[in-house]
Order: structure tokens, then sequence, then C-alpha cells
């Protein structure tokens, strides 16, 4: 048959490297690393299997392993040792996050990038100060502008500590602005924000919520992230976080709204992160342990749909075990 163009031309081995369009590096992911004050040995997350908290003594440890797959760049999550209404132990000095810090900028070349939420310090475990009495509310809220300068706080005592970027995930309205500001009067001016622009309310961040102890003790977080149905609202929320000042785009969760990914990617011109969050990390897991799916090869290609989609870095679970394959 005469057919001018055969597109499996270029699926034979040799060629396909050539012609191929996107590529995994270990150096576009980011891991997550949990530092838990409340514990003296490693408690494994059950939900997601190969994951820790890791005692704050083991918390260098946890990040030369990572080191070692050649992925460069640690997420920091704490698990305080008590909790309060206004999430106190989120910006104090000796706080784990910030112990934590200290202890891996001066042990380690790893790039510390640490989450800036109130959630897993709130006794209520949400991303913010409470409106009065919102516990007797089932449209309960959280008081938008008094949690900014708590955002602010806590990330000027990350940067005090050593991170090197900062990555908030309130979905606070304004919170990007609070962040700069705060930063730049400390003296730090140097420390890029990585804004969990487009955060969506997902029923996939609950093992997260588990590994990290940040549930909400009551409601949920519709009031403040995004509605999954919302795809032009994302363009505003990115664009409002891009005029305040955030150096990273990020879309979250990832493979769910890889549209949302390629929107964002389209039009803005800073670099885009995505977080392949724990439900997607505990999916194929499970259906890994039945003997359903090819755990590294699914984790393979979703990271690859990501990056395709138009990620330029992802957060993943898969960090370390996907750069070890590479
Ligand atoms: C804190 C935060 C969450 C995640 C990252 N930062 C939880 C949430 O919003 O409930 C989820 C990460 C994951 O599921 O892997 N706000």
């Amino acid at each position: 048959m005469d057919l001018p163009n055969r597109p499996r031309r270029l699926r034979r081995d040799g060629v396909r490297g050539l012609v191929s369009e996107t590529s995994l590096d270990p150096s576009d992911f980011v891991a997550p690393v949990f530092v838990d004050a409340t514990t003296d040995e490693r408690v494994p997350i059950e939900s997601m299997p190969g994951h820790e908290r890791v005692p704050l003594d083991e918390a260098v440890a946890r990040v030369e392993e990572v080191l070692e797959t050649g992925v460069e760049a640690v997420m920091l999550f704490g698990i305080p040792e008590s909790k309060d209404e206004r999430g106190t132990r989120a910006y104090a000095e000796s706080g784990v996050v910030q112990e934590a810090t200290r202890k891996i900028t001066s042990e380690t070349d790893a790039y510390v990038i640490t989450d800036i939420c109130l959630c897993e310090y709130t006794s209520h475990g949400h991303c913010g100060v409470l409106e009065a009495d919102a516990s007797d509310d089932p449209d309960l809220t959280v008081e938008n502008d008094e949690t900014l300068d708590l955002l602010a706080k806590t990330a000027v005592s990350h940067a005090e500590a050593g991170a090197e970027m900062v990555a908030p995930s309130s979905m606070t309205d304004g919170m990007v602005a609070a962040i700069r500001e705060g930063l730049d009067d400390a003296g730090f001016s140097d420390v890029p924000i990585m804004s969990y622009a487009a955060k969506y309310e997902s029923a996939f961040y609950g093992p997260f919520r588990d590994a990290a102890d940040g549930a909400p003790a009551f409601g949920d977080r519709r009031h403040y992230q995004m509605d999954p149905a919302n795809r032009r609202e994302a363009m505003r929320e990115v664009e409002l976080d891009a005029e305040q000042g955030a150096d990273v785009l990020m879309v979250k969760p990832a493979l769910p709204y890889l549209d949302v990914v390629a929107d964002v990617r389209r039009n803005f011109d800073h670099p885009v992160a995505a977080y392949n969050v724990s439900g997607e990390y505990a999916m194929l897991h499970a259906a890994g342990e039945q003997g359903w799916l090819d755990v590294e090869a699914t984790a393979r290609e979703s990271l690859l749909s990501i990056k395709r989609a138009g990620a330029d870095l992802i957060v993943t679970y898969f960090a370390e075990s996907v750069a070890e394959s590479l």
C-alpha cells in the first residue's frame, strides 16, 4: 500500500529517543518529607507504602536517602508536639519544621522547600484561624485576613531557619502578597514563593491527612479550596498569585487536573509545578498490591503525563523510586 505518512517509522528502537517529546529527570522531582515531633522512631504511613514520619533526629538521614536517588529537592511537612486554635507551633522558632530545616540545610546539600499552612498545627485542623463559634456552624469558614499575618510569620520563621523556598498551600486570598511582603521586610527578598495557586478541594488528599494528622475536626475545606468543577476559575486564581509575586505556579492535585496544568502552561511563562498527591500515590500502590497494576511502570507513565501536560517540576511521593529507575 502506498502510504506517504507512516507514523510507525519513528517508533522503532534507535529513533524513539531522538523524537521523544518529553523526558523525566530526577532533577524534576521534589520529594515530600514528614518530620514528626511526637515520636522518637520512624513510623510507617500505612496508606502510603514506603513513606514514614521521621523524628527530628532522623530528618537528616531521611533527606540523605532522598539525595542518594538523585533527587535534589525536598518539601518539608511537620507534625508538631502540640496544637492550638491559632496554630502557634507553625511559626515558633523552635517548631518542628524550623528545627528540621536548620539541621537539613546545615548538614546536607538538599534544596529545602517548606509547606506553609496552619492545618497541621491548629486543634480544629483548618488551614487558618476560624471565625468565632464556627464549630457550630455548618457553613464555617476561615477568617481570611486574620490568617494572612500568621502565614507571613510562618514563612519568615522558615526562611530564618534556612528554608530556600516557601510553598503556601492554605488557599487564603492574598497569601502570596502577605508572604512576599513579610519575607522582603525580614531581608529574605531572595527566597522564592511556589504558590499552590490552583488547589482544589479534593478527596485525593485522604492519605496525606493521615500522614500529617491534618484532617479538619469538623466541616471541610470547600470554602477556601477550589471547586473541582471549575476550570476557568483556576486561571483567575493563578493570575492573582502571579500578580502578587509568585515565582512558581502550582496546580494540585495533578492527574485529575491535567487540563488545568495545560491551561497554566499555555497562559503563563512562569515555571509550572504540579503536585501528584497522596491519593494518586496510594491508588497505584493499592492496585499494585493486588497484582492488578505494575506500580513502577504506571508511576513513570503518570509523571510523564504530568510533564507532557506542561509541568516543569513535580512534587511526588514517587520521586525516589522513579528517580532510581531512570
Ligand atoms: C496542607 C496540605 C495538604 C496537602 C499538602 N499541603 C492537605 C490538605 O489541603 O488537606 C495534600 C498533599 C497530598 O495529599 O499529598 N494544606
